[in-house]
């Protein structure tokens, strides 16, 4: 090379970075022969040190950059209301294909304003340090127009040049689904601790009265009815004991093969007479000739029972119920439709919470009990509707194995 470019003198100094890497030399070349003075050497020197700043100030940028572009979690810069940047897991939480599509939006095009959701909001932790880190819980707005709960941590930082402000969002939904799993199920275990308590007090006379009841009808010469009504009345108490005792101390289920049409006809002769009195049709429709479960009979049609049930109530106006058992894989689909007055969005996510009714006489137990039932069985109960046009709810439950 020094014969090529006819190189005479040469002096070379190396680009050692922070971390001690070389990563090349700083030369300077004559091609007349030249000794290269002591102030020459300092000055390639320090050029060379320079150097290395400028490298590793380029590597932290992209090695930042990076982290940024790959944090699952969602950062935004925002300037006095206007979006400056997104990553794409901001774009991804927002329900948008591209960050870009986000870039000059309206920060609350994104994030509620502060006031909307109130009662949901506070602030987890303030740190009163040189740069002020507000964490707090917000609700991220989707494209769709659902809502997200997230957690947004604001900082404020110098973007290009100018004070900008940084939010992290954290989608925290599942934070949420664990701390709603909790409180459920402390408010289960003290239904638990009740319902012992309470179903014990009262089953015991209910036999008694029960017996006494049949031991004057077979005696009475008039008024059968009115044995008849208590009787029904009787039945009604401890049934809903009997949901009470399930909760507290669940009876060893027996799991034998069942014919899920046979349950369903029998759940459906069980719940005719009040159907009838709504003017209301249940009718089934079979497309699969493999309808065995392994499953314990009375759960089952307990489940049943109460959604079918649950439609006959919020059908006032009378209308259909169709059951549809279908196959799909190694899996039995019964789907119950109704025609009633469906159920809004914010209240579909409540069923299923303990003792959430919208009735005057229900126990709020029955959708509770049916999906534990249903997990106990390793299946599951998924719900979908649509208000003033009904409800669907869907069970999903394994196929019994040729031999069990
Ligand atoms: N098919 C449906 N259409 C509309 N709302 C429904 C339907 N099924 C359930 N719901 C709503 O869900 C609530 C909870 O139902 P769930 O069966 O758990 O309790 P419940 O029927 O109120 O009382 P019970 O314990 O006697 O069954 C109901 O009160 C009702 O508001
Ligand atoms: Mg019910």
């Amino acid at each position: 090379m020094t014969k090529e470019l006819n190189i005479k003198s040469f002096l070379g100094v190396p680009i050692i970075t922070k971390s001690g890497e070389i990563f090349g030399t700083l030369c300077a070349i004559d091609t007349s022969l030249y000794t290269f003075q002591d102030k020459e050497v300092v000055l390639l020197q320090s050029m060379a040190t320079f150097l290395s700043y400028f490298i590793e100030l380029e590597n932290s940028e992209n090695l930042y950059r990076q982290l940024v572009e790959k944090s699952p979690d969602g950062i935004i810069i925002e300037k006095e209301g206007e979006l400056l940047y997104a990553n794409p897991a901001a774009a991804i939480l927002h329900g948008v294909s591209n960050e870009q599509d986000l870039i000059g939006r309206n920060i609350s095009s994104l994030l509620v304003s502060e006031d909307t959701f109130d009662n949901d909001q506070k602030i987890i932790k303030t740190c009163q340090q040189m740069n002020t880190v507000n964490v707090m819980e917000r609700k991220l707005k989707q494209e769709n127009g659902e809502f997200l709960d997230i957690e947004a941590m604001e900082q404020t930082l110098i973007y290009r040049g100018e004070p900008a402000k940084q939010i992290i969002i954290r989608d925290v939904t599942d934070k949420k689904k664990v701390e709603h799993f909790i409180h459920n199920s402390e408010k289960l275990s003290l239904a638990g601790q009740l319902a012992a308590a309470v179903a014990h007090e009262i089953r015991n006379p209910l036999t008694g009265i029960k017996g006494f009841i049949q031991l004057l009808k077979g005696s009475a010469k008039e008024n059968h009815l009115y044995y008849d009504i208590i009787m029904a009345e009787v039945e009604r108490v401890n049934e809903i004991v009997n949901e009470f005792l399930y909760l507290a101390k669940p009876e060893i289920p027996i799991v034998k093969k069942n014919d899920m049409v046979e349950l369903i006809k029998e759940v459906i002769v069980l719940l005719n007479t009040q159907a009838i009195l709504k003017n209301v049709k249940i009718s089934i429709d079979v497309n699969t000739s493999t309808t065995l479960i392994s499953c314990d009979r009375n759960q089952i049609k307990q489940v049943f029972k109460n959604i079918i049930k649950n439609s006959i109530d919020v059908m006032s106006k009378g209308g259909n119920i169709l059951v549809s058992i279908l196959k799909t894989g190694t899996k039995l689909v019964v789907i119950v439709d109704d025609e009633g007055i469906g159920i809004s969005k914010e209240r579909l996510s409540r069923l299923g919470e303990p003792f959430y009714t919208t009735k005057e006489k229900g126990t709020g137990l029955g959708l509770m009990i049916s999906r534990k039932i249903i997990e106990e069985h390793n299946g599951t109960i998924s719900f979908a509707s649509i208000v003033n046009e009904g409800t669907t709810v869907t069970v999903v439950l394994p196929i019994a194995a040729d031999r069990c």
